[in-house]
């Protein structure tokens, strides 16, 4: 009697295995994360595997790994350069932020002088024609509809297109693994033959990817190990602008991020993206500009402040996008270490874009918008601030200060207010303050002389 293959369960964040299913990862607690793996079993008799000769590095020989530029100069900033040859990278994003827009116009330029494949699953070949037609015609890209993973592996391997796009990973399936597409089994199974057919045929593969409700690509966590290049489409539903940013890049920094506007006729990229979230209006009082960090990311934000005067025995403190406690704290802070009275005013913030920021060290940015609200004079044009306010009104340190310089002198700025200790950066102005008080000083204009003197100094 042939015996049946043995069967186990593998959980796919720590790699766990247990004979039976289970809810909840005993190892990680994660829950819904086992996947059943089918063990194949070594027939008696099978050849010894003799091993291979080794290669000494030098006589490697590295095939012609230029980068294909996609055209679209935001898209190949994010990649390094352009597409690795044979390399495979996941692009995830919320639905509807644009992702099939972007990869479709990567698509159309490529296919002036490259073969280049669009496989859907989501839309049938009619729809995506149509939003070809809104971008501007359809150009030489084939289109195959199909979401048979050995379909579309065959298709690849005869037709070995220099670049070919699959929107997306979650729809495609094997049969031969019976769950539902989209699941953890068959997800790590398209990507990982995929990946192989990428890797022999030469193929430079792009996959869409769909994202949990926290954020994270949909799937296994393997997917973003096997792939060399991760890209995350971000933007908010109800602005026309959208972030691409690198979260892993085997080819290139993962610091790099394009910045897009969302327009009738498609994607346009903006190349300028400071005037966008790292300007305040000019003379405007009451704004400042934030260096927070979203994860492990620098991202500048407009914190905009208005102090009113009230008759309100309760004065209003109302944040947009910053945390209420937080900003009571900064109102005291403020009063109580800076001078900035504010017991009779009513004190309202609002970042701009409707992001939210959680982040300690965005509160200097926050005091600086209140103060210069409360004081009638404006935030030092071209200027930055990060770090965190203490109880005592000393400004704490803020991590990874040197992304954050970074981010700002990429964005064009020409200082930076910042807790003392923070590192110099190139060309960008490093404006160290211990203090709230002396923060202000030097951040907002006509504030105090004699503060912007001790600065220096
Ligand atoms: N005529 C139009 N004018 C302006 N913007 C448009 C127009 N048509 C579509 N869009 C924008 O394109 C977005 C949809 O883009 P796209 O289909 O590329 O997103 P997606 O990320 O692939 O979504 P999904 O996850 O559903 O596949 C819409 O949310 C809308 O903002
Ligand atoms: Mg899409």
């Amino acid at each position: 009697m042939a015996k049946a293959a043995a069967i186990q369960h593998a959980c796919s964040e720590c790699g766990y295995t247990t004979g039976k299913w289970l809810g909840k990862c005993p190892a990680c607690g994660s829950w819904g994360t086992l996947v059943e793996e089918r063990i194949a079993a070594v027939p008696k008799g099978a050849a010894q595997a003799a091993g291979r000769p080794l290669l000494r590095l030098v006589e490697v020989e590295a095939g012609d790994a230029e980068r294909i530029p996609t055209g679209v100069a935001e898209l190949d900033r994010v990649l390094g350069g352009g597409l690795v040859p044979a390399s495979l990278v996941l692009v995830s994003g919320d639905p509807g932020i644009g992702k099939s827009t972007l990869l479709l116009m990567a698509l159309r330029s490529l296919s002036a002088d490259r073969r280049v494949l669009l496989v859907t699953g989501e839309e049938s070949a009619a729809q995506v024609k149509l939003r070809a037609d809104r971008l501007g015609g359809g150009a030489d890209v084939h289109i195959l509809a199909e979401t048979n993973l050995d379909e579309v592996c065959a298709t690849l391997e005869r037709e070995r297109p220099d670049v070919c796009v699959i929107d997306s990973v979650q729809t495609l399936y094997a049969a031969e693994l019976g769950s539902a597409p989209g699941s953890v089994a068959q997800v790590r199974e398209a990507a990982g033959r995929l990946l192989r057919v990428a890797k022999e045929s030469g193929i430079a593969t792009i996959l869409v990817g769909h994202v949990t409700k926290d954020g994270s690509v949909a799937g296994p966590r393997v997917l973003e190990h096997l792939v060399d290049c991760v890209l995350q489409f971000e933007g908010d539903r109800y602005h026309a602008h959208r972030i691409l940013r690198a979260v892993k890049n085997r080819f290139g920094s993962t610091n790099e991020l394009g910045v897009f506007e969302m327009t009738g006729a498609g994607l346009v990229g903006v190349p300028d993206p400071s005037a966008l979230f790292g300007k305040t209006e000019d003379g405007e009082v009451g704004a400042a500009v934030a260096c927070a960090l979203e994860g492990t990311r620098p991202m500048l934000l407009e914190v905009q402040s208005l102090v009113s005067p009230t008759d309100l025995a309760m004065p209003r403190r109302v944040g947009t996008g910053v945390d209420p406690k937080r900003l009571a704290m900064i109102v005291a802070v403020l009063g109580r270490h800076a001078g900035v009275a504010l017991g009779g005013a009513d004190v309202f913030v609002n970042v701009a874009g409707g992001v939210r920021i959680d982040e300690p060290g965005a509160d200097l940015a926050v005091a600086l918008a209140i103060a210069s609200a409360a004081k009638g004079t404006r935030v030092r044009e071209a200027t930055a601030a990060f770090g965190e306010v203490g109880l005592t009104g000393r400004l704490r340190p803020a991590t990874q200060a040197e992304r954050r310089l970074e981010e700002c002198a990429k964005l064009g700025l020409a200082a930076v207010v910042a807790p003392s200790g923070s590192p110099a950066h190139g060309k960008l102005r490093v404006e160290q303050a211990d203090t709230v008080r002396r923060a202000i000083g030097v951040g907002v204009r006509g504030a105090d002389q004699g503060e912007q003197a001790k600065a220096r100094r």
